[in-house]
């Protein structure tokens, strides 16, 4: 085998497509905790050989839209390619091709919200930097930018008037400190929050785990859930910062859009997901970010173990388990194969 080539492993184990082996840490530890076999597939510079068949198991896409910042431009289409080549082969795959497609532009996340009548911001696409300008021309400021393939905050920024637009173009201009890795920009309505927070709704199995809430008050848009982010709040205790995400309690599976956001992910086959939505002062739920990943954050999991519930981690690897198990089970089509 050469060195590029993909690590498998004989028995039936869950691959980990993903990008960013620091994410992936607190889910082999979860896995490792079940006793459940699990191999890591990072895509730059490794090979698949097509004319063998991909391993037994069950695949699990962890690709997230922001890859390009931290591996490699072309991270995108590896995905796609592999997804294609597994699902080709019959393989289960969580969160699969379909869904990648979904991860990586905020436009389609838009059409499929769209659709079934969220309530969503106005957002305008601008092919290429030239065209901004004119997609904002009948948006009232103050709006946003955002890039279409974005994830932790790539691209966003208030601007309070047109003119203030026209003079930041160049940014997303090819080569521009804020340029979409695929020419496409948003310009959205700004949603103002009644309290200066937003909400995250995180999916496992497509049902419902749990809401989080995250402060922005500090007025960030790079809102990463992961340990790295984690910031201590200038002005607070220092022995003690507090975090900037805390557990919704009061937003549960019963809550009306909660219903609709799972039946949204049953319709579209995401298994796993974290939603975002913004709550306002003339009672809109505005939602606006479909995440098909989640770094979950380290202190709302271990106070969910402290009150006796699952962390989330441990929920995805037992429906890992699970899933691995019955894709296990010889189908009438795989006991004809010789
Ligand atoms: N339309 C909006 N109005 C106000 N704030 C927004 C809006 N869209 C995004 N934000 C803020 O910017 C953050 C990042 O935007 P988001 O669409 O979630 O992109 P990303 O995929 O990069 O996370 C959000 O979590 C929120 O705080
Ligand atoms: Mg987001």
């Amino acid at each position: 085998m050469s060195s590029h080539a993909l690590p498998t492993v004989v028995d039936p184990a869950v691959y980990i497509i993903h990008d960013n082996p620091e994410w992936i840490v607190p889910f082999t530890e979860a896995l490792d905790r079940l006793g459940v076999a699990h191999v890591e597939w990072l895509l730059p510079e490794t090979t698949i050989d097509l004319t063998a068949e991909p391993p037994q198991g069950l695949f699990w896409s962890r690709l997230s839209a922001s890859a390009h910042t931290r591996t490699d431009p072309h991270v995108k289409e590896y995905g796609r390619a592999i997804l294609d080549w597994l699902a080709a082969a019959g393989r289960r795959i969580i969160n699969g091709r379909g869904v990648y497609e979904l991860e990586v532009s905020k436009v389609r996340q838009h059409r499929e919200l769209t659709a079934r009548g969220f309530d969503v911001p106005r957002t305008a696409a601008a092919f290429g930097a030239e065209a901004l300008t004119e997609a904002a021309a009948t948006s009232t400021p103050p709006f946003i930018t955002k890039h279409n393939q974005g994830g932790k905050g790539l691209g966003v920024r208030r601007f309070d008037s047109h003119a203030e637009l026209a003079a930041a173009t160049e940014e997303f201009a090819p080569g521009g400190a804020n340029a979409p890795i695929d020419g496409i920009t948003l310009i959205q309505e700004y949603v103002q929050p009644a309290q200066p927070f937003i909400t995250r709704a995180e999916f496992i199995g497509g049902r419902f785990h749990y809401a989080v809430r995250v402060d922005v008050s500090g007025g960030s848009f790079e809102l990463c859930p992961a340990d790295a982010c984690e910031i201590p709040r200038a002005g607070a205790d220092d022995s003690a910062p507090q975090s900037p995400f805390v557990r919704r309690e009061d937003i549960t599976a019963q809550t009306p859009l909660i219903g609709r956001l799972e039946a949204l992910l049953t319709d579209l086959g995401i298994e796993i997901a974290g939603i975002e939505f913004i709550e306002t002062a003339d009672n809109r739920q505005v939602v606006y970010d479909i995440n098909t990943n989640t770094n979950y954050n380290p202190s709302v999991e271990s106070g969910e173990q402290s009150e006796g519930r699952q962390p989330a981690v441990d929920r995805i690897a037992a429906y890992l388990a699970e899933a691995l198990a019955s894709s296990e089970s010889p189908s009438p089509a795989a006991s004809l194969t010789p």
